[in-house]
C-alpha cells in the first residue's frame, strides 16, 4: 500500500466529498468499517472508502483528491493494523483491479488488486515459474510489491519487472524495477498508488511448479494459524534469527490482551479471537517487545503497518 495518511483536524462535509468525488464511477461508502476490509478484522471506519472502477477512475479520483488536499490512503488489508478511531480522509481499495494479462516473453501484467493466491494459480496453469516462494501469502500483488513480501524461499523483488504507478497528481507512470530500490520487506516506490505490476517469470514444468506450491502451502498450514483472522507476521525477522523463535523463547506463546492473542501455533502471528480492538493488539505488541528484549537483548521491529487514529 502506498500513500501517506496526513492526519486532519476535522472531517469534511458531505458536500465537500461530493465535489471531490465528482465524476468518480466506482463504489463510494461513507464511514466504511475497515474491519471488513482487513484480514485482522480490526479497525475503525474510513471517512470515505472508494473502490475505483478502473485506471481512469483511479486517476480522476487521485487528481481531484490532490487538488482538494484530501489525504489518501490505499488499503491492501493484509499486513495492516487499523487503529480503533479509523482513518480520516479517503481510503482507496483496489478491489476492482483484478485483471491478469499475459504478455510476450513469459511476462504477466497483474492489476494491483489481484490476490497473490490468484496470481500463483494463474502462473501454475500457464506453467510459469518464479512465484512459488509466495504460496500462502494472502495479500494483493500491489501490497506485496510495496512490502517486498517474501518468505524463506524468495521475495517479490526477484519477480518484479516494472510497476505501474498513479502518482499523487493522478498521472500514470511506469517504473522499471531497476529504478526501484528494494530492501528487506520494503520497496522504495515513489509516492502514489501501485495500480499494476509486470512480473518476469520463466517457463517451467507444470507439475513441478504445482508440487512446489502445494508442499509449501502444506508447510505453512502446519506451522501458521492461517484459518484465524490475523495480519500475517507481526515483526521482521532479526538478522539470522526468527522473531517467532525469540517470542516463544520469551514464554509468550498464547499470551493474551483481551481478544488479541499471540498465536499458539506460530509466535510471530497475533490472532483476533473475536472482538479484538487495535488498542489491545498494540498493548500485546509492547508486551512482546519488552519480554523479548529482556530475555534475549533483541529489539524486534514491526513488519505490520499500523495506521489511523487511536
Ligand atoms: N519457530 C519457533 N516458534 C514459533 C515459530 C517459529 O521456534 O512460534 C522457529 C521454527 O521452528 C523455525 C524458525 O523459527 O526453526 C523459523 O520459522 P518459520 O519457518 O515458520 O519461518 P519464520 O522465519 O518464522 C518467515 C516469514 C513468514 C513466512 C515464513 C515461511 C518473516 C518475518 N517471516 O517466518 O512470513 O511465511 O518464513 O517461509 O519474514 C509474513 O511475512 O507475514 C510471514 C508470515
Amino acid at each position: 500500500m502506498t500513500g501517506r495518511v496526513r492526519e486532519q483536524a476535522a472531517k469534511r462535509s458531505r458536500e465537500e466529498w461530493r465535489q471531490i468525488l465528482e465524476g468518480v464511477t466506482g463504489r463510494v461508502i461513507h464511514e466504511a468499517p475497515l474491519r471488513d476490509y482487513t484480514s485482522f478484522h480490526i479497525g475503525g471506519p474510513a471517512e470515505v472508502l472508494v473502490e475505483p472502477a478502473d485506471l481512469e477512475d483511479l486517476c480522476r479520483l487521485t487528481a481531484q483528491a490532490h487538488r482538494a488536499r484530501a489525504p489518501l490512503f490505499v488499503v491492501g488489508g493484509t499486513n495492516l493494523l487499523v487503529r480503533d478511531g479509523g482513518i480520516r480522509g479517503l481510503v482507496v481499495s483496489l478491489a476492482r483491479f483484478k485483471h491478469i494479462k499475459e504478455e510476450p516473453d513469459h511476462v504477466l501484467y497483474a492489476e494491483g488488486g489481484v490476490g497473490m493466491p490468484t496470481l500463483i494459480g494463474y502462473a501454475i496453469r500457464r506453467s510459469l515459474a518464479g512465484l512459488e516462494w509466495g504460496a500462502g501469502i494472502p495479500g494483493t500483488v500491489a501490497g506485496c510489491v510495496v512490502m517486498n513480501a517474501g518468505t524463506r524461499l524468495g521475495e517479490m523483488r526477484q519477480a518484479v519487472k516494472a510497476v505501474r504507478l498513479v502518482d499523487p497528481r493522478g498521472h500514470v507512470k511506469d517504473i522499471a524495477a531497476v529504478d526501484i530500490p528494494f530492501s528487506y520487506r520494503r520497496a522504495h516506490v515513489p509516492r502514489g498508488i501501485v495500480a499494476g505490476v509486470w512480473l518476469q517469470l520463466r517457463p517451467g514444468d507444470h507439475d513441478v511448479i504445482e508440487r512446489t506450491v502445494k508442499d509449501y502451502l502444506q508447510y505453512r498450514k502446519e506451522t501458521q494459524p492461517l484459518t484465524m483472522p490475523s495480519a500475517g507476521c507481526v515483526f521482521k525477522n532479526p538478522p539470522k534469527d526468527s522473531a517467532g523463535r525469540l517470542i516463544e523463547a520469551a514464554g509468550l506463546k498464547g499470551a493474551r490482551v483481551g481478544d488479541a492473542q499471540v498465536s499458539e501455533k506460530h509466535a510471530n502471528f497475533m490472532v483476533n479471537l473475536g472482538q479484538a480492538q487495535a488498542a489491545e493488539v498494540l498493548t500485546l505488541i509492547r508486551k512482546v517487545r519488552h519480554a523479548v528484549k529482556k530475555a534475549s537483548g533483541v529489539t524486534l521491529e514491526l513488519e505490520l503497518k499500523v495506521v489511523g487514529q487511536a
